[in-house]
């Protein structure tokens, strides 16, 4: 009998700190009705001074286990995907772990932009098929506005801080991870990513005074591949295992813009009240978007809903995951 990886609990955090378009407008050249008509973003949470990816991560971890009758220790692996680590080493998974006080387990980062959630969560669904572990955590938590420029109206409308999570358990019923397919294209590397802080620029004063440590984006040409490449892989997904329109109970799209979102759910023949769309208050939380969507639709999920996930971000780097739900 296949052992598969079932999502069993999830958990989320976003922080208090409400940054409305209102408040965007007093800071940049913008307003609430471009905002929205462009992306679908009202507003979007943000961390406190000091509050690192790890205490968002810790958080929704905690809120996740309160669900189980799990304690810490009880974890054998956290996969944390995330573009804003609390530092560039260690992994921010090790110090999840040691705030969290998961004493047995281990750890690792992934990194995969806006479509680290997916990539962390076929990873971690591995450890449970292969036999390995028996209890996996992936979390996606993003402290986005330290990577923001908030004099720059291109980006700093757009992203927002959160962290949700998934258990991983082990099952043999027809639920679980059922099926993925990623891809990447580094040749778009260069339309999304922060130049600066790595090997290729290492930190200077030039580097600062070029703000070469925030965001760039080319919004449209990031746009149009992304508009594509989530509905291709979501399509590619759907053939495979012969789900239609009619038989995928939800779409759960990375929240990076309303019309991308749209876009994708119209080529899977999905209606919109089929659609997990959460970008209105939380903005863009790169790697958070996907498993914020499960927390917030938890209780309407039903045991063997067919879920198809999907997410198209920085690198290029995007995918989709087909999931039954099993709770
Ligand atoms: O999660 C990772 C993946 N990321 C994405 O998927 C994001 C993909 N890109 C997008 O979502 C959109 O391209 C944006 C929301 C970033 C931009 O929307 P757009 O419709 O592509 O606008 P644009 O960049 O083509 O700009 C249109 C106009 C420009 O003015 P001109 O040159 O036509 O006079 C911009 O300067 O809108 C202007 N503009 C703004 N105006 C008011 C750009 N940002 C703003 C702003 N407020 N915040």
């Amino acid at each position: 009998m296949k052992t598969r990886a079932a999502i069993t609990a999830v958990g989320g955090y976003v922080p208090e700190k409400v940054l409305t378009n209102a408040m965007l407008e007093t800071m940049v050249d913008t307003t609430d009705a471009w905002i929205l008509e462009r992306t679908g973003i009202s507003e979007r949470r943000i961390a406190a001074k000091g509050q690192a990816s790890s205490d968002l991560a810790v958080a929704a971890i905690q809120d996740l286990l309160r669900k189980t009758s799990y304690q810490p220790q009880d974890i054998d692996l956290i996969i944390c995907s995330t573009v804003s680590p609390d530092h560039v080493y260690p992994a921010t998974a090790n110090i999840i772990a040691h705030k969290l006080g998961a004493t047995k387990s281990w750890g690792f980062d992934m990194n995969a932009a806006c479509a680290g959630f997916l990539y962390a969560l076929r990873t971690g669904s591995q450890f449970i098929e292969s036999g390995m572990h028996k209890r996996v955590i992936v979390v996606g938590a993003d402290v986005m506005s330290c990577r923001v420029d908030y004099e720059d109206r291109n980006t700093c409308i757009l992203f927002g801080d959160g962290a949700g999570c998934v258990l991983l358990e082990p099952t043999t019923e027809e639920v679980g991870i059922m099926d993925s397919e990623f891809a990447v294209d580094g040749g778009g590397a260069a339309y999304l990513y922060q130049k600066a802080g790595g090997s290729a620029f290492p930190t200077s004063l030039d580097t600062v005074e070029n703000k070469e440590h925030f965001i760039y984006q080319d919004g449209k040409t990031v746009f149009k591949h992304a508009v594509t490449g989530m509905a291709d892989i979501t399509e590619a997904v759907m053939k495979r295992n012969g789900l239609s329109g009619d038989t995928i109970a939800w779409l759960v799209p990375h929240q990076a813009n309303k019309r991308i979102i749209d876009a994708t759910a119209r080529r899977a023949g999905l209606t919109d009240d089929k659609v997990m769309v959460n970008i209105h208050r939380y903005g863009n939380t790169t790697n958070g978007t996907i498993p914020l969507c499960l927390w917030n639709w938890e209780s309407q999920l039903h045991k063997g809903d067919n879920l198809l996930l999907a997410a198209f971000g920085g690198g290029f780097a995007w995918g989709s995951v087909y999931v039954k739900w099993a709770f």
